[in-house]
């Protein structure tokens, strides 16, 4: 159901027709670095694609709800249905309070306060939209022009000339003769797994300080100002004492066993949308400030770092024990299991996954994938 007002969006149209647009003094830097906080879920530029949001580029003077292959709102559908086009007017609104404006939206984002932020993104924006195409399209073509061709087989990490990388590439010895040996650097770009024992630690550190604004900027809108989740983000801090309840909450703090598995995560996955934009840094200073909000430190000036790493304990670690079962005596003869006709006689099927309800139907509604809400 619409609940943007048609006498609004003519009030918007009038005021635009002889008014300069809001963002006529706005700094596309500037609007970059506000842009960080809807990085997370939009993608805006060359080869964007919907995220949790729909890609932004051609956002001026597209209707509401317009962008093909992006699940939106019903609400949002409707507004654009309505008549809502958006311009400097109608997104400085939206900006500024997404869900005052339109009831039902699904971006789950409190809104921009300054309207100097709103003045730059609006800038930074404005720049992916169509008016200044030609302009962009002629840089980001020489640029391109520039690139060697062997670029298509770099390597994820590889942030040396692709030159260098290409020339490693070795061919499968298999007998299909598929794939390739895997590179150096891209070997060392997957493997970035830490272990509880401190090992695949990187240099650095951070403190809890530190940690604060990187959370505010970075994690609060989805995981709440102090990690009691946005809406039905995911909860990273309280619960204690809560496991043996009915509906335990598992938190860091609560459930957790080690440390090493939330640098691991975070570095690994987060922010959601923006994975491994985080430097080393930043990780520990996030990871410090979340044993904060868990109380597991309580000195704002607590510094995690490399060297200290392993000597922190999360609450739940004695609750978690190793993996012994190859010494229970069901094991215990070390036989290789069976893997093959390991049923005597004929097999016969005796239901079906579907008439037991293991898989229920859908009803009709084609599923979109990548939408979460
Ligand atoms: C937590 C995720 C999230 C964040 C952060 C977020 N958005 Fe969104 N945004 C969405 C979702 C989801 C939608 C689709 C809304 C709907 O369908 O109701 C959306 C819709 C929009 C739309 C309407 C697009 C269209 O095609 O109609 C604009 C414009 C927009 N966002 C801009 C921004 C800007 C600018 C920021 C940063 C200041 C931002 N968003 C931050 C998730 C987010
Ligand atoms: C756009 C929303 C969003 C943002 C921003 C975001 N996260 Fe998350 N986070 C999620 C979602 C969704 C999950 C659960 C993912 C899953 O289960 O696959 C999650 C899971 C986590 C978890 C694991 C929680 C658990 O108990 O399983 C941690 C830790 C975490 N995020 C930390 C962070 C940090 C630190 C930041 C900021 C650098 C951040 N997140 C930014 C959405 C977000």
């Amino acid at each position: 159901m619409l609940k943007f007002p048609k006498s609004a969006a003519l009030s918007v149209l009038a005021l635009t027709a002889f008014a300069n647009p809001a963002f006529a003094d706005g700094d596309i830097d500037a609007g970059e670095k506000v842009f960080k906080k809807c990085r997370a879920c939009h993608a805006v530029g060359e080869g964007a694609k919907h995220k949790v949001g729909p890609e932004l580029n051609d956002i001026f003077g597209r209707a509401a709800g317009g962008a093909e292959g992006y699940k939106y709102s019903k609400a949002m559908i409707a507004a654009g249905e309505e008549g809502l086009v958006w311009d400097a007017d109608s997104l400085t609104e939206y900006l500024t309070n997404p869900k005052a404006m339109i009831k039902g939206t699904k971006m789950a984002f409190g809104g921009l306060k300054k309207d100097e932020d709103i003045d730059n993104i609006l800038a930074y924006l404005k720049s992916f939209s169509t008016e200044q195409a030609a302009a962009s399209e002629a840089a980001s073509e020489s640029a391109e022009g520039a690139e060697p061709a062997e670029n298509a087989t770099a390597a994820p990490a590889a942030d040396k000339p692709a030159t260098e990388t290409a020339l490693v590439v070795e061919t499968s010895q298999g007998a299909f003769g598929l794939g390739r040996k895997a590179m150096p650097d891209e070997i060392a770009a997957w493997d970035i797994d830490i272990r509880p024992d401190g090992t695949g630690l990187p240099d650095g550190k951070g403190t809890v300080a530190e940690g604060e604004p990187i959370y505010a900027e970075a994690c609060a809108v989805c995981h709440g100002d102090f990690g009691e989740g946005a809406g039905r983000w995911p909860v990273l801090a309280g619960g204690q004492d809560s496991l043996l309840k009915e509906r335990p909450v598992k938190t860091i703090g609560s459930y957790w066993p080690y440390l090493s598995t939330v640098f691991d995560y975070v570095r690994r996955a987060m922010p959601f949308g923006n994975a491994r934009s985080l430097s080393d840094d930043d990780v520990y200073a996030l990871t410090a400030y979340l044993m904060y909000l868990n109380d597991v430190v309580e000195d704002e000036e607590f510094e995690l770092s490399k060297e200290n790493f392993t000597q922190m304990r999360l609450p739940n670690e004695a609750n978690f024990i190793a993996d012994d079962r190859l010494n229970e005596p069901h094991y215990a003869k070390g036989e290789e299991p069976c893997m093959s006709d390991c049923k005597p006689g004929p097999v016969q099927i005796t239901a079906r996954a579907q008439v037991i309800d293991v898989t229920p139907e859908s009803e009709g509604e084609e599923s979109s994938g990548g939408s979460i809400d």
